[in-house]
C-alpha cells in the first residue's frame, strides 16, 4: 500500500547525503577528537568543520556553537543553566514540554514562573511579554515556530523587550530551523536551540547558540569538551550529520523548495477545508497568521483526532493529533487549549506537516482519502450521536 508521511514535525528521514557524510565517522574515522594522534586529529578536523557550518547556519562565531543531544537538552540547558531561586522566568503556554516541564522543575526550586497565554490565533503578543516583566526577570524563552500549528512568533521584537529589561532571551528554534532562515544576530537572542532530526539529520543530536559572555552553567560536567559547556565525548557521526543536514537546509531555503512546499500545503489545506464541519487552527480574522510553510492544523467537527489518526494510518497516511512528542497521551493538546479551543474541538484537531520531499501525488492521495474516512467515522461517531461530551 502507498504510504504518505505527513508528520514531518514529529521527525524527518535522514537524507541519503547525510548518511553518506556520517558513514566514515563510525568506521575508518572513528577517532576521539580529544586524542592527540592522527586519528584524533582527523576527528578534531571534522568537528571543527561541522562547527564552521553551524556557525554559518546560526550566523554566529564558531566559539558560540555548542553541540548537544537535541532540542530537549538545549531547552533544558537554557532554563537550568541560567535560573536560580529568586529569579523570575517568563515563557509561554504553548511551548514544547521540554520548556514547560523544565519551567515546572525550576518553579519547585524557588524560581517565579510566568506563562504568557497566546491570542486565539496562536500568536504571542510582545506587549503581553512586556507586561509580565518584573525587576527580577532573568530569562525569557519563546519558541520560533510552534510544533502543532506552525505559527511563527515575533522573536526579534521579543528579544528587544528582553534586552531593554536586562533579561536573557532563549529561542526554541527546533521547528523553525530549516523552514525559515535562522540569524541569531538579527533575532538578538542570547541562546537558541535546534535539533537535527527535524531537519533530515539523525536523532539524538542538536546544537545550541550561546552568545559570548552568557553566564550559562553547563548541565553536564566532566571533560573539557565544547569549551566546558557540555562535557562528554562528542557524538561525531551525529555532529557531522547535523552539519550536512543544515547545509542542505540552507540550500533549500533559497532554491524554491519553500515556495513549492507552501503551494502544496495550501492546496492540501484548501481541499481539506472543503470538507463540511472543518476549520483551520491558527487564524486571525479568518486568515492564517504567519507560519512555517509545511504545517496546517485543522479541526474536524464530531470526530476524535485519535480515531482519525488511526483510520488514516490504515490508509497509509501518517499524521498527528496533538503533539507527536507526547504520543500515547490522550489529553487534548495544551497548545490548542491555550489558544481557547474547547476540549472537544482540540481533540478533533489534526496536524498535517509535510516533508520537503512531499509531492503533488502525496497531496492528491490525502485529499482523496481524508473526506472518505471523515464521512465514514462521522457515521459511526459517538460525538455525532451526542453520546460523548
Ligand atoms: C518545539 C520543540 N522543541 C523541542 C523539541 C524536542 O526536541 P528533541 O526531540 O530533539 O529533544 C521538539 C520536538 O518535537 C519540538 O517540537
Amino acid at each position: 500500500m502507498r504510504r504518505v508521511y505527513m508528520d514531518a514535525n514529529a521527525t524527518t528521514p535522514v537524507f541519503p547525503e547525510v548518511v553518506e557524510a556520517m558513514r566514515p565517522y563510525w568506521t575508518e574515522r572513528f577517532g576521539n577528537p580529544s586524542s592527540i594522534h592522527l586519528d584524533g586529529q582527523q576527528a578534531r578536523t571534522a568537528l571543527d568543520r561541522a562547527r564552521e557550518t553551524m556557525a554559518e547556519f546560526f550566523n554566529c562565531r564558531e566559539a558560540e556553537v555548542v553541540f548537544n543531544s537535541g532540542g530537549t537538552e538545549g531547552d533544558n540547558t537554557a532554563i537550568f543553566g541560567l535560573l536560580r531561586p529568586g529569579d523570575h522566568f517568563i515563557t509561554t503556554a504553548i511551548e514544547h514540554s521540554a520548556v514547560l516541564q523544565a519551567a515546572e522543575r525550576v518553579a519547585q526550586r524557588g524560581v517565579e514562573v510566568t506563562l504568557v497565554a497566546p491570542q486565539p490565533s496562536g500568536l504571542i503578543r510582545p506587549d503581553d511579554l512586556r507586561a509580565a516583566l518584573r525587576p527580577n526577570t532573568r530569562l525569557i524563552s519563546v519558541m520560533l515556530a510552534n510544533n502543532e500549528t506552525g505559527v511563527l512568533q515575533a522573536v526579534e521584537e521579543m528579544a528587544e523587550i528582553a534586552r531593554a529589561a536586562g533579561a536573557f532571551f532563549h529561542i526554541d528554534a527546533v521547528q523553525g530551523a530549516g523552514k525559515v532562515p535562522i540569524d541569531v544576530r538579527r533575532f538578538g537572542c542570547h541562546l537558541l536551540s535546534i535539533s537535527a532530526h527535524k531537519v533530515h539529520g539523525p536523532k539524538g543530536v542538536g546544537a545550541m547558540f550561546v552568545r559570548r559572555g552568557t553566564p550559562l552553567e553547563s548541565l553536564l560536567v566532566g571533560g573539557s569538551h565544547e569549551r566546558r559547556q557540555r562535557a562528554g565525548t562528542e557524538n561525531l557521526p551525529g555532529i557531522v550529520g547535523l552539519a550536512k543536514a543544515v547545509q542542505l537546509a540552507m540550500i533549500s531555503l533559497e532554491d524554491g523548495t519553500i515556495d513549492r512546499l507552501t503551494e502544496l500545503r495550501d492546496r492540501l489545506e484548501t481541499g481539506l477545508l472543503r470538507i463540511p464541519g472543518t476549520g483551520l487552527n491558527g487564524c486571525e480574522d479568518g486568515r492564517p497568521v504567519s507560519r512555517v510553510a509545511n504545517t496546517t492544523n485543522i479541526w474536524f467537527d464530531q470526530l476524535e483526532g485519535e480515531a482519525l489518526v488511526i483510520a488514516l494510518d490504515l490508509k497509509g497516511i501518517a499524521v498527528s493529533g496533538g503533539s507527536a512528542c507526547h504520543s500515547g497521551a490522550t489529553e487534548p493538546s495544551h497548545v490548542l487549549m491555550a489558544m481557547g479551543l474547547d476540549k472537544t474541538r482540540a481533540r478533533a484537531s489534526l496536524r498535517f506537516s509535510l516533508l520537503k520531499t512531499a509531492t503533488e501525488a502525496d497531496v492528491d492521495y490525502v485529499l482523496q482519502a481524508v473526506p472518505e474516512v471523515v464521512e465514514r467515522l462521522r457515521e459511526l461517531s459517538p460525538v455525532a450521536a451526542g453520546t460523548l461530551g
